[in-house]
């Protein structure tokens, strides 16, 4: 009922036709009787609407407050693949750029995206296509650069890259041209946009172990300007962390930090997560969020103080961010899990502020939780204890600013 309608009743016309014939003083007496409660009721209502209105305000300011401090926050990501950073409108770009017969609109990009498959595999499907656009050495300094200024707009600090040279040599791009453009252009655009960015080499999973010698070779000259290997695309079943037992050997000899996917919901992940850690010896592990269905390793994971990297992200048709119900479990059992957006052009959930916004309104995660998941990032870099410390410090001197209990942050 609106305060108008609440007037219109309060009219002498709607009161009893009595109150017409009585005394003057009669009349006023029994006009104010009967026109009490609807006064009261007027009252009652306009408090109602204010305090709802009042919410309403606070609950904006809330919702808002949260959105400014999630965009606020000096941020670090750890997964985060630079052939998954291709929005539609490069994609194009770079095709017509080519002369390549491939996506020839946003729209058809837009379309592949839209109908992809469920799952690691439908997903890749996309994701190989999207790729095979870059060619040549400008394409990979286009990507890399535009993709760093994208992350200085998201306040990224600091960021692990990965990216695939055997998807680019098996398509006859040298090495060399594909690795001097990545590293130009982030040399480029941390002048510019001062984001520290160092880069991970990923093994595709699905290829031979002597491809992936081959990939260690290849990066033998540049090898002071990589500083881990990885393991990424697909399947994961039938091409489990062991297949590349060999060549995670080699790497730690030469001095690589060692990390692997193990995406979620996968047929034997959690067995592959124990490979990881007990044969490969990974320094960190990427997904693994499967770990919450086995209380002994995630009891391992925490003893060791190992990290993995989520990425709760979420497709145009998924309600909500993924695997937030995992974190959590791990969160509260003392796991360093931190938030990464992955393939931050093919899932809705974008780049790291929006898909943090996203996360927080459906975990209904406190600013000190979101600050202990982002700290979990720092905390997880490969660097020296000191030039970690100082990137923490940014961290708690935020936290701080924005009356956060550094305590509950590292509870
Ligand atoms: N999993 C496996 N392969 C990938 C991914 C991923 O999350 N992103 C890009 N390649
Ligand atoms: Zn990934």
């Amino acid at each position: 009922m609106s305060l108008a309608s609440v007037g219109t009743n309060c009219s002498a016309s709607a009161l009893p036709s009595d109150v017409l014939t009585t005394g003057i003083y009669g009349m006023k007496s029994r006009l104010r009787k009967a026109a009490t409660p609807y006064i009261a009721v007027s009252f009652a209502l306009f408090f109602f609407l204010a305090e709802c209105l009042a919410q309403n305000v606070r609950a904006h300011d809330s919702v808002e407050g949260m959105r400014t401090f999630l965009a606020g926050m000096p941020k670090a990501e750890l997964h985060l693949h630079l052939e998954g950073t291709l929005s539609a409108e490069t994609i194009v770009e770079i095709t017509n750029r080519n002369g390549i017969d491939y996506f020839t609109t946003a729209a058809e990009v837009e379309q592949s995206l839209a109908d992809r498959p469920p799952g690691l595999m439908g997903f890749l499907e996309h994701h190989f296509k999207s790729q095979n656009v870059m060619q040549t050495r400008q394409d990979f300094y286009d990507a890399t650069y535009n993709l760093i200024e994208k992350l200085h707009e998201n306040n990224v600090i600091y960021a692990d890259l990965f990216f695939d040279p055997q998807a680019h040599t098996s398509r006859g791009i040298p090495f060399d041209e594909m690795f001097k453009g990545i590293d130009d252009g982030r040399r480029d655009a941390r002048a510019k946009f001062g984001v520290t960015v160092n880069l991970i080499m990923c093994i595709n999973r699905e290829r031979s172990v002597a491809s992936a010698f081959e990939m260690l070779d290849q990066a033998h000259a540049v090898r002071d300007k990589i500083i881990g290997l990885g393991m990424d695309s697909g399947p994961e079943y039938g091409n489990p962390p062991v297949k590349f037992r060999d060549v995670y050997a080699r790497a730690r000899e030469e001095g690589y930090f060692l990390t692997g996917h193990h995406d979620v919901d996968v047929r034997d992940s959690v067995k592959h997560i124990w490979q990881s850690l007990d044969i490969i010896g990974m320094d960190r592990i990427d997904h693994g969020l499967n770990a919450s269905d086995d209380p002994k390793l995630v009891a391992e994971l925490a003893r060791r103080g190992m990290c993995l990297t989520g990425s709760p992200v979420k497709r145009a048709s998924d309600p909500e961010p993924q695997d937030i119900d995992r974190i959590r479990a791990l969160d509260d059992a003392g796991v360093c899990v931190s938030l990464n957006s992955d393939d931050p052009a093919e899932f809705e959930t974008g780049y790291l502020t929006n898909m943090l916004v996203l996360f927080q309104q459906a975990s209904e995660y406190t600013k000190s939780d979101m600050t202990r998941l982002m700290f979990n990032a720092f905390d997880a870099l490969w660097l020296l204890q000191d030039e970690k410390d100082e990137y923490v410090d940014v961290l708690k001197e935020y936290a701080v600013n924005n009356d956060i209990d550094w305590n509950e942050v590292t509870r």
